[in-house]
């Protein structure tokens, strides 16, 4: 993987007290292993003025999906969930210390080849070995845009990624330093049990207005859900969501305070290249 340790500058402070003294040569790795879509690392330097006043408290994702968030925040104590068993599945490997064997090419008989065998492991029970972590990443970088999507029957069925080049990582051992105070936990975000200090950062999917299509199946009233669970916990809270009238109104109905931020320009599968506007709700802080 390109990249693979951070500028000096970024590891001082926190970050490089969390590694001890004993650790001055230990350069972590800068980025989040994995593609994901929705993916933060865009917001990470604003987050950072917000969590630099509580960098020793625990930092609590909900909606963990690709690590950006926790990769450029470098907390020393986190909790880290996703209600995706793949995706936990691939960081508690890392974090005993991945290395990998299978073969990895950007080839398309290669690629199907994998995702028959990582549904076949699947299919057996044998979602949470060594392989399946390995051909998850394999499939995450070699397949359609870091697709995660299942059929009906829960096979895997995101097709062949067209890339020009992919450099594939076989060595995640430093993440297993990084990943060390942190804990990853697989469900829905209701079921975490918030400490009162607890720095809670929670990205849920999108917030889809004026259409019955909800990304990942996140209908409105998921939503509301999240916004109460949020609103019930004690210490800080950041929530991000799209800038939606609705998801205004009901963060402000709530007693957060709103920020707004440009999201970074993309093009929408409708040609549409306007930045989308983001709100981070704060609580707390
Ligand atoms: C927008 S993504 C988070 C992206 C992340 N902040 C990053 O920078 O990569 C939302 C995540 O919420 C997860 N998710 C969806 N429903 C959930 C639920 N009920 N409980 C916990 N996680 C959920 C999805 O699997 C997805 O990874």
């Amino acid at each position: 993987m390109k990249g693979q340790s951070l500028p000096q500058a970024s590891c001082t402070g926190p970050v490089a007290a969390s590694f001890g003294a004993s650790s001055a040569e230990f350069k972590p790795p800068a980025r989040p292993p994995l593609k994901w879509a929705g993916g933060k690392r865009w917001q990470v330097p604003h987050l950072k003025e917000i969590w630099q006043s509580y960098a020793s408290r625990r930092l609590v994702e909900p909606f963990c999906g690709g690590l950006a968030v926790a990769m450029g925040l470098m907390p020393q104590r986190a909790l880290l969930n996703d209600i995706n068993p793949h995706l936990i599945n691939f960081y508690r490997w890392l974090k005993r210390g991945l290395t990998i064997s299978i073969p990895m090419d950007n080839r398309e008989r290669l690629y199907y080849g994998h995702r028959a065998r990582f549904n076949e492991l699947l299919a057996e029970g044998r979602g949470q070995t060594r392989e399946t972590a390995a051909l998850f990443y394999y499939l995450n970088r070699t397949g359609y845009n870091g697709l995660c999507r299942f059929n009906r029957s829960g096979r895997f069925n995101v097709p062949f990624g067209r890339y020009t080049r992919i450099a594939y990582t076989k060595d995640f051992t430093l993440y297993s330093r990084v990943f060390d105070g942190w804990r990853f936990r697989c469900g829905d975000f209701e079921a975490i049990a918030l400490q009162p200090g607890d720095f809670v950062y929670a990205d849920p999917p999108y917030d889809v207005e004026f259409t019955s299509y909800a990304k990942e199946g996140f209908t409105w009233d998921e939503q509301v859900r999240v916004a109460e669970w949020l609103a019930r916990h004690r210490g800080p809270v950041v929530l991000s969501n799209q800038a939606t009238d609705r998801i205004v109104s009901l963060y402000r109905q709530l007693g957060f305070t709103l920020r707004f931020l440009q999201a970074p320009r993309k093009i929408s599968c409708t040609g549409d290249r306007t930045p989308a506007r983001e709100v981070l709700a704060l609580r707390n802080v």
